[in-house]
């Protein structure tokens, strides 16, 4: 394995080859319960985990924001009784952030709770899903309204699943790299939109920044009491955006999402005086290089709903993470019904 342990004091996220999978049985508990859990797009790499490693049980889901919900958690705890799995399970997924949230939020509940281990497939997970112990589903339309907060046994990063990531999904995970580099390290966002990386090897670099910033973020505050809040950059934006999309049956993927949700908060940041003019047609510039969209396609009076529902909110309040400058955010306590913003 290689040796590129890069995230916590606990050495918890690594970097390997998929030719090396069969080294991480022992970091797995040895011969503890296996369990895998798989987007059912990734056969063959879930084939490879089941030659490599002593599995007693493979599913399959499929990924996608619709099925993330309590209706999958409770067939897949469903799966895990009827396969015998005991409270010293450890439930191994292999996914994007959709698989990732449903099979950490499945181990989180299952008899009380039982280890889990990702392996993230999406630049998207690897970057930021996969990296922090959030998991959950969405309840009625509403993202990610039930869950918890559990970090993984393991993390592994294998680059070369991402060779066969569609565009669209690599473009979706940039978003939130990009997010998170522009919130804690200014001169790495400079290089991400000067680059524009096309290319896994040339992307890769900036996720790992990304998740490594990320660790770092919620080892000091893992349960979002503080430092861990600014994450949510362009989030409550995000999530009003693809609830509305679910409504209009719009395709509008959540890494999508954030990107637009940036732009809106630059947008609110500089109508409360904290950006100065001009930051969000600068992040607007910035995200077309990276090939993001930037545009919002509802108004507020559609995204009201989702951002008075918002699980930050408080007393009528949400609290915004608002952007100052490159490595510079804010957090300020808003009404939703205040904002009177030019989303469209
Ligand atoms: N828990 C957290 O902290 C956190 C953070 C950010 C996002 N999320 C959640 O993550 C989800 C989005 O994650 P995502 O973008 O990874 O989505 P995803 O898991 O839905 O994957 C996106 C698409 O890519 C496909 N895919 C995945 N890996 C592939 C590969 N290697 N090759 C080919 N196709 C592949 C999937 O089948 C799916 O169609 C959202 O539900 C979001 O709420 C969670
Ligand atoms: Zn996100």
């Amino acid at each position: 394995m290689e040796e590129s342990i890069f995230i916590s004091r606990e050495e918890r996220c690594r970097i390997l080859s998929v030719d090396h999978l069969a080294d991480i049985a022992p970091l797995l508990g040895g011969e503890s319960e296996l369990f895998l859990v798989y987007d059912d797009k990734l056969g063959p790499a879930a084939g490879e985990i089941i030659k490599a490693l002593p599995v007693r049980g493979a599913i399959g889901l499929e990924a996608s924001e619709q099925g993330k919900n309590l209706e999958t958690v409770a067939a897949l705890c469903r799966q895990l009784m009827e396969a015998g799995a005991s409270r010293n399970a450890l439930l191994l997924a292999l996914g994007g952030g959709t698989i990732t949230d449903i099979a950490g939020f499945a181990a989180a509940i299952y008899k009380r709770g039982i280890r889990c281990a990702f392996i993230p497939t999406t630049v998207l997970s690897m970057a930021d899903a996969a990296i922090g112990g959030k998991n959950g589903v969405n309840l009625d339309g509403y993202k990610n309204m039930l869950g918890t907060i559990v970090q993984p046994q393991q993390v592994f990063i294998c680059p070369e699943v991402l060779g066969t990531l569609p565009p669209r999904e690599w473009k979706c995970g940039l978003a939130e790299v990009a997010k998170t580099l522009f919130l804690a390290d200014a001169p790495a966002y400079a290089a991400l939109v000067g680059e524009a990386p096309e290319m896994p090897s040339a992307l890769l670099p900036f996720v790992l920044k990304a998740a490594a910033i990320k660790a770092g973020i919620v080892r000091e505050d893992p349960f979002e009491k503080g430092a861990r809040i600014k994450l949510n950059l362009g989030h409550s934006f995000a999530h009003a955006i693809e609830h509305a999309a679910a409504e209009e049956g719009d395709d509008i993927s959540h890494g999508e999402a954030v990107a637009i949700g940036i732009i809106l908060a630059a947008k609110l940041s500089e109508a409360q005086g904290i950006a100065s003019e001009g930051l969000a047609q600068r992040l607007e510039a910035d995200f077309t290089r990276l090939g993001l969209p930037t545009a919002c396609p509802y108004g507020m009076q559609q995204l009201l709903p989702a951002l008075r529902n918002d699980k930050k909110g408080q007393d009528g309040k949400l609290r915004y993470v608002l952007p100052e400058a490159p490595g510079k955010v804010v957090l300020k306590n808003l009404n939703p019904d205040d904002l009177h913003l030019d989303t469209e």
